[in-house]
């Protein structure tokens, strides 16, 4: 019996891989390779195809005793899906749709999926609760929230049991240093940072300081790859002990700002990193900070690298060293 991870070469993906090979179970891993790194994906079965292929995914679960999904593969970058959002309900609504069905077809019920912050839109209270209005200001939080009522309605009906695991922002790399964080483009603040100081790129735009917040800076909440790889892991014991859904926010409840995040990163760096104040990016809420209470209590999680600068460490350590990413 198998575990499917799809999505299974990409950054949080490839991690929750190697935390299930290192528990012993049996993996699976679909990845189209279109943002992921084959080098990444440390073990089990990979196939290389798309979920939106039904021939190829009935193909995968004929070819191996698929016991439970966790689902990952999908598009993630907000200003993308603005800009295109067809692209996004395709692949994110449209895979998922076709995983769904693949699963119904073959009596495969129970899924982790992978969702996002990106669902409550601009938040009304800080810490987010996972019952707090769920209002998306993007496409891609759109198409991740219609995955959730998909879930939802597929639960009532019997035919799935779900858990939704709503990530805050996820940063660091596993600790031996052997995967990490590799995008292409990079947006993300922490990879962006530690390539200008490493001399990949001349400064960091900050995207605007002109927000209500104490510097004026956006205000994120930070969570190490590893801690949600485990919450993964958490999940699918769960949903195997009690076959009960859920939703969870996954963050660690302390938000830094970009100025902060700079600040520590010079400090663990030890590079006086050059930086700028830009325009505000669109769709960018002022403060997102999780309230992670009810996956502490349901799920057992309970995060280990909750510190800031031993994140960025982590991350730094992947960085300096793969200084091309996977394409050594
Ligand atoms: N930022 C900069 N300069 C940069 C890059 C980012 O100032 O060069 C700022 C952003 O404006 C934002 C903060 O740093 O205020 C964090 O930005 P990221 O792009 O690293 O992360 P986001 O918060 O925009 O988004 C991430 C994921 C989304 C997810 C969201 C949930 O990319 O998929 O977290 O919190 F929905």
């Amino acid at each position: 019996m198998a575990v499917l991870v799809t999505g299974g070469a990409g950054y949080i993906g490839s991690h929750t891989v190697l935390e299930l090979l290192n528990r012993k179970e049996k993996v699976v891993v679909i990845d189209n390779l279109v943002k992921g790194h084959r080098e990444a994906i440390k073990g089990g079965t990979f196939y290389q195809g798309d979920l939106r292929d039904e021939d190829f995914l009935c193909n995968v679960f004929e070819e191996n005793e698929i016991q439970e999904v966790i689902h990952f593969a999908a598009y993630s970058l907000v200003g993308e899906s603005v800009e295109d959002p067809i692209k996004y309900y395709n692949n994110n609504v449209v895979g998922t749709i076709q995983l769904l069905s693949t699963m119904k077809r073959y009596g495969v019920k129970n899924i982790v999926f992978s969702s996002t912050a990106a669902v409550y839109g601009e938040p009304i209270n800080i810490p987010i609760l996972e019952e707090d209005a769920t209002i998306p200001t993007n496409p891609y939080g759109e198409s991740k929230l219609a995955i959730e009522k998909a879930l939802k309605w597929a639960n009532k009906s019997g035919d799935i049991n779900y858990i939704a695991l709503r990530y805050f922002n996820a940063a660091g790399a596993n600790k031996d240093g052997c995967i990490g964080e590799d995008h292409s483009p990079e947006t993300h603040l922490i990879p962006i940072i530690l390539e200008a100081a490493l001399g990949k790129r001349e400064r960091v735009f900050i995207y605007g300081d002109d927000y209500d917040t104490p510097d004026g800076t956006c205000i994120r909440d930070y969570i190490h790859v590893v801690d949600l790889a485990e919450a993964h892991i958490l999940a699918l014991d769960k949903l195997r002990r009690e076959g009960e859904s859920g939703i969870y926010n996954l963050g660690n409840g302390r938000g830094f700002s970009v100025k902060e995040v700079i600040d520590k990163a010079k400090k663990v760096t030890g590079i006086n990193i050059p930086v700028k104040i830009g325009e505000r990016r669109l769709g960018d809420p002022a403060v997102l900070v999780a309230s992670s209470k009810k996956a502490k209590k349901e799920l057992n999680w309970n995060p280990k690298y909750n510190d800031l600068e031993k994140i960025i460490e982590d991350a730094w350590n992947w960085h300096k060293n793969n200084l091309n990413g996977y394409r050594r």
